[in-house]
């Protein structure tokens, strides 16, 4: 069974056509690789996949919910480490992953076990007393992905998991990813490189600008 099957999936801005008809499909404990340029639509794809904007047509179905009509089950099945990150500066890390786990409705046992596992897997054990705003580039983007386990999703996305990290850093997060979907999880990633996307993806689409319309068309092939 797919974890996400997408089809005719459709998106614009005023007259900028971002999604004319994307079409794809997950199976269930693989990693899937957006590729594409800026600009490209690969934000918006997560976005919409992960029921935050919608799309102006076509169908999608996350864990074997329909978004448009499950949205609360899509939301229930899944994890989203955005592009930007979703960590409050003035809390610890440790902090940062308590609010998670009281967003996630855990009972507070369970979610200091939940935070305490997290910064040991991610290498945050003795930062996690620290203020996120002293964190490094590298560290913030771990807590960030860290954040998005707390809740134990089937289908995770991750918007440029690794932009802006160095090549140690990149590696540590590709271990994290293929950890993951040795557990069962599916992944959907998003990346500028092409290395990335073949160091880690079962599937790769590239969101591609076709100029076969004046309008220009986005198409995954
Ligand atoms: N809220 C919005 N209003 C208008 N245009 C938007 C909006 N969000 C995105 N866009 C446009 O949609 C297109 C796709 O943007 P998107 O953020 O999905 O690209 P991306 O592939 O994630 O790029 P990047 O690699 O820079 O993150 C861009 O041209 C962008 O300007
Ligand atoms: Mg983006």
């Amino acid at each position: 069974m797919s974890a996400i099957s997408v089809t005719g999936l459709r998106k614009s801005y005023g007259d900028h056509v971002v999604l004319d008809g994307l079409d794809l499909d997950v199976p269930r404990g693989t990693v899937f690789s957006l590729l594409g340029a800026n600009g490209a639509g690969k934000t918006t794809t997560v976005r919409i996949l992960s029921t935050l904007i919608n799309a102006d047509a076509g169908q999608a179905r996350i864990d074997g919910h329909d978004l448009t009509r499950e949205p609360d089950a899509v939301r229930a099945a899944i994890g989203v480490t955005g592009q930007f990150s979703a960590v409050d500066n003035l809390l610890t890390g440790e902090e940062n992953l308590l609010l998670m786990a009281d967003l996630d409705h855990l009972a507070r046992r369970d979610g200091r076990r939940r935070a305490a596992e997290l910064l040991e897997q991610f290498d945050l054990v003795e930062a996690g007393r620290k203020p996120a705003s002293t964190y490094s580039g590298g560290m913030r983007r771990r807590l960030d992905l860290a954040m998005t386990l707390v809740g134990s999703p089937r289908v995770i996305f991750l918007d440029e998991p690794t932009t802006g990290l160095d090549p140690r850093s990149r590696r540590n997060m590709w271990q994290i990813v293929r950890d993951l979907v040795a557990g069962g999880v599916t992944i959907f990633l998003t990346t500028q490189y092409l290395e990335e996307a073949d160091e880690l993806a079962d599937r790769i689409a590239v969101l591609d600008n076709v100029k076969s319309s004046p309008r220009g068309r986005r198409r995954a092939c």
